[in-house]
């Protein structure tokens, strides 16, 4: 007959094996067969259970409880065993089938400003320093704004076919066309301001021109516009002179010669001294030692008249910096066309 003691010694034989068995394992299917050689249906454990029935009646409970005590006790660690196993498998697994999924890096085009861009932010930063606001307008315009508002009678030249690009062509103020200067941008901030008025207007201007090194039907201008009470040309003068040492240099010197634009009177181009030459003659400036750079004079009354404002409590002037030219023989870039091209050799010129 089975003895308590005989089935106790052997359970703690088998508990007291069971650490150095769990620590020799190194795999789960170790560990599946450690467990069914300690606790599974043909284990010494399971044999126990089944020799209770022989055991003395008196003695059954508590061998019954000592045999669970056990049984629990080995479950436990088994089952700890088995998580630390299956980690370490899972990871190794992990390790194994790890693909390298990195690409060489790639170094991103650094982009730089255009440089007509960049030399209508230099301008206009100089206006800013002045007080002046900056406004854009649309680059499809109407005929009324681009000539009519601005004292450009209906017969003049520039309204021609031959000069404008235009997008309906019909009865003169229901005419569309691609505005041929930014003048238009005077007449549209007076229609939605009120007096006193300090704005430049950068964009882009169309003209139609055949392309060479120094013409492009598509351009740029700088529109300046300052009305107020009492505005004179003098304040035009000391106003452009002061953009012109500010842009080109301290010692630059600026001339006036009388021009004709119907939406100024007087008019005036100013033309500055040649920064290749400084005045003395060169082939940036033909050998004249001034360079061209602008149209501007007093504002006509007409204008006024054409957007509301009352010519008799109002002066103020205006004019137009022809930015692409500038920026051209600025730069000493032969052909205008490289302006347009995106030819990154040469674009790269200009960080
Ligand atoms: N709009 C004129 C041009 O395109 C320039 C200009 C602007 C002249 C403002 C006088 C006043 O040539």
């Amino acid at each position: 007959m089975t003895t308590d003691t005989s089935i106790r010694d052997r359970l703690a034989a088998l508990a007291a094996d069971l650490d150095a068995r769990l620590a020799s394992t190194t795999t789960v299917a170790d560990l599946d067969a450690l467990e069914a050689d300690t606790v599974g249906r043909e284990s010494e454990l399971a044999a126990a259970r089944r020799s209770l029935g022989q055991v003395a009646p008196a003695e059954r409970p508590e061998l019954g409880r000592y045999i669970n005590e056990v049984a629990g006790v080995m479950g436990d660690k088994i089952a700890s065993r088995r998580r630390e196993l299956e980690y370490a498998e899972a990871s190794a697994r992990l390790a194994a089938e790890r693909i390298d999924v990195t690409l060489p890096g790639r170094v991103p085009a650094r982009g730089a400003h255009h440089i007509i861009t960049a030399t209508i932010e230099e301008m206009v930063d100089i206006f800013i320093g002045l007080g002046f606001d900056v406004a854009t307008g649309p680059e499809v315009e109407t005929a009324w704004h681009n000539f009519t508002a601005l004292n450009i009678p209906p017969t003049h030249p520039a309204r021609a076919e031959t000069d404008t690009l235009y997008v309906r062509w019909g009865d003169a103020d229901e005419e569309v066309l691609l505005r041929t200067h930014t003048s238009p941008m005077q007449a549209r901030y007076m229609l939605a301001h009120p007096p006193p008025v300090y704005v430049v207007v950068p964009g882009r201007t169309f003209r139609r021109d055949a392309v060479d090194a120094t013409h492009s039907p598509v351009f740029h201008q700088l529109e300046g516009l300052a009305v107020d009470h009492d505005i004179t040309f003098a304040d035009l003068r000391g106003t452009l002179a002061h953009f012109a040492r500010e842009f080109f240099g301290p010692s630059q010197r600026v001339r006036f010669l009388p021009n004709y634009f119907p939406f100024t009177e007087p008019s005036a181009e100013m033309h500055v001294s040649c920064f290749a030459c400084d005045g003395s003659g060169c082939r940036v400036c033909g050998g004249v030692g001034w360079i061209e750079i602008l149209g501007c004079g007093m504002v006509n009354p007409a204008v006024f008249e054409h957007v509301g404002y009352d010519p008799s409590q109002v002066t103020g002037w205006a004019f137009g910096i022809g930015i692409d030219r500038i920026a051209q023989i600025r730069h000493g870039v032969a052909d205008l066309r490289h302006f347009f091209d995106s030819d990154l050799r040469v674009l790269r010129q200009f960080p």
